[in-house]
């Protein structure tokens, strides 16, 4: 196997079974009578329209839905459609270049550009089915140096409008933990260091046996998701070991809440587990946005929160280690927020 070509090099081989390393074990795969129908009103994931983000209704629906579910969708975000669109075709550019030119892509400076495989290859017994391409949000500079050519300019124009997106959905979150303003203090410890990801999940000979990623919660503060018009991406529902799918919706964005927001809200918000399935057929693509703290932030539950003589249930943590601890193993669910127990 082509390393730098990873698991798209593997699908082009056109085998009709998938290498054993790849194949997971039965409890650990989605069976379809696992997943729950959508019908249910209470297990459904609310779609929001951003365009009057000031409104207190609209603030009361983020607020809820990041109290329940911890996932939601945005429309009207304020991001131009062309946008997202050139940002989806420059994915499938990126991915199809020539191994030559992916290689060299692979050396750049990690704190940059990272191009990898599965979650944690080294970490993990078995592989998931998924290629990645990390760009780290970075000086202009080091944007300009290191980004890869064919998707630079569509990921940085993409980058500028998510962010002023995000500072508005910070402001709003934070807004209903009793803090008034998204100070530099905050900025730091709430989107210091953001990392736009590429997922690639070619189709796949075997998928019920395989695992696009894991079940795992995220580690950021929230993550913003553009997905292509494929399912695949799964949150856990409220009755033991059901999920939910997150459908494809045109033009809208995914938020979910990470650990480091259920921390600081002293898990008011909650950061739900989730999981992608890869298709037999196609490929499927998802853009995350990581917004996630500096590496030296300390993070801990907010004083605001505890103004009523609330106890925290965390314990203080630095964003760096904790970082490291996630991908020290492979995806276990909910795990990772023992670290800061
Ligand atoms: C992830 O949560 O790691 C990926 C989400 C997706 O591809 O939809
Ligand atoms: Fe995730």
């Amino acid at each position: 196997v082509n390393q730098a070509n990873g698991v798209k090099g593997l699908a082009e081989l056109n085998l009709p079974t998938v290498p054993h390393q790849y194949i997971q074990p039965i409890q650990a795969r989605l069976d379809s009578c696992k997943i729950i129908p959508h019908d249910s009103e209470e297990q459904s994931i609310p779609i929001i329209d951003f365009t009057n983000w000031d409104d207190p209704d609209v603030q009361d629906s983020i607020f809820s839905a990041a109290t329940k579910l911890g996932f939601f969708q945005i429309v009207n975000h304020g991001i131009p459609i062309n946008v997202l669109d050139d940002l989806k075709a420059s994915v499938h550019k990126f991915f199809e270049l020539p191994v030559e030119e992916k290689k060299s892509v692979k050396d750049s400076p990690p704190e940059v550009v990272r191009l990898s495989t599965s979650f944690s290859p080294l970490a993990e017994s078995v592989l998931e089915w998924k290629d990645y391409l990390r760009l780290v949000y970075t000086s202009e500079e080091k944007i300009h140096a290191y980004w890869p050519a064919v998707c630079k300019n569509q990921a940085l124009e993409y980058m500028k409008y998510a962010d002023a997106f995000i500072r508005k959905l910070l402001q709003v979150l934070l807004k209903k933990l009793n803090v008034n303003e998204l100070d530099k203090e905050r900025e730091h410890a709430l989107m210091g260091a953001m990392i736009l990801g590429f997922n690639y999940y070619p189709a796949c000979p075997e998928p019920e046996l395989v695992s696009g990623v894991g079940p795992h919660s995220d580690i950021s503060s929230i993550t913003v998701l553009l997905q292509d018009d494929k399912r695949g991406l799964y949150i856990r529902g409220k009755e033991g070991d059901s999920w939910i799918n997150v459908p494809p919706v045109n033009g809208a964005l995914v938020i979910n809440i990470g650990d480091v927001l259920q921390i600081m809200s002293n898990g008011r918000y909650k950061s739900i587990e989730h999981r992608v399935v890869v298709d037999g057929n196609k490929t499927r693509i998802s853009m995350p946005i990581f917004v996630n703290p500096a590496p030296d932030a300390v993070i801990g539950t907010l004083p605001e929160v505890l103004e009523n003589g609330e106890e925290p249930h965390y314990k203080q943590v630095v964003f760096s280690e904790y970082f490291n601890y996630f991908f020290s193993k492979a995806h276990d669910g909910k795990k990772t927020i023992e670290f800061a127990k």
